[in-house]
């Protein structure tokens, strides 16, 4: 190969990659929960093909460190669980997004109509929604217990905040296997339930519907490496990292 064949076959190689390269995914201001934080992804436009539109999901920035929620959720629980296990749907759900040809005008559009999609694109893309949601409603210096419209919310619904925990307690509890526990907001009525694997009450598919207001993972990749077996412990401490603020802006 001469000089001239070189360049050409180098230049080629190089237009090939930015076609086939990975599509970087920006961070919306906008989500289907209401936040004005978490991803409502992005579509974007492949190079070389500028009529095919491209939905890529995107992983919100964590807003505090790994350290942060500490004890109630350890340092390097978080930070395997955020870099990894998230990163790890934000990946697969892009890759399938692209693999099959996924049409959906925004990340609202495709949960709405997951269950047309494929199992690899909804497991994903639940997994991608749910742990940017998770993030959100988190932070440090919690109090344990909402005061203010949540509180009476809460109460309104529930008779009582410790009977909400109470009823949240159990929904976490009992969801056998890996999946959410979920305070969701339906028809102006408040409601708790739970969803298998990364199932979202935003989703065509699952049997909770509604709008979430309040999410806790109760995979054992959440608390395992702290928790070992013993969920109970990881729910009772996690009402210390609840962020109420979050929930507040999600109650409207
Ligand atoms: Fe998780």
């Amino acid at each position: 190969m001469d000089r001239k064949q070189f360049l050409s076959r180098s230049l080629k190689a190089s237009v090939g990659a930015l076609v086939a390269g990975p599509i970087l995914a920006s961070t919306s201001s906008c989500s289907p929960s209401g936040s004005s934080d978490a991803s409502n992804g992005s579509v974007e436009t492949t190079p070389g093909a500028a009529t095919t539109p491209v939905l890529q999901l995107s992983q919100v920035s964590l807003p505090y460190g790994y350290s942060a929620l500490e004890p109630s959720i350890d340092a390097r629980t978080m930070e395997i669980h955020y870099t990894k296990h998230h990163a790890g749907y934000v990946k697969n759900v892009n890759e399938a997004i692209t693999a099959e040809g996924v049409q959906a005008t925004d990340e609202a559009d495709l949960l709405a109509r997951i269950g047309t999609f494929s199992t690899k694109v909804r497991n994903n893309a639940g997994g991608t929604w749910n742990h940017n949601f998770f993030w959100q409603i988190m932070g440090p210096g919690g109090k344990g217990t909402p005061d203010g419209k949540v509180l009476d919310a809460l109460s309104a619904g529930f008779g009582t905040f410790e009977k909400f925990k109470e009823q949240f307690t159990e929904a976490a509890m009992k969801r056998f296997g890996s999946g959410w526990a979920w305070l969701v907001e339906r028809n102006g009525q408040l409601a708790i339930g739970s969803t298998p694997n990364q199932d979202c009450p935003l989703m065509d598919v699952s049997e909770l519907k509604g709008r979430p207001l309040l999410a806790l993972d109760v995979w054992e990749h959440a608390y395992y490496l702290h928790y070992q077996n013993k969920r109970n412990e990881y729910v009772a401490n996690w009402w210390q990292v609840v962020n109420w603020d979050e929930v507040a802006k999600r109650l409207g």
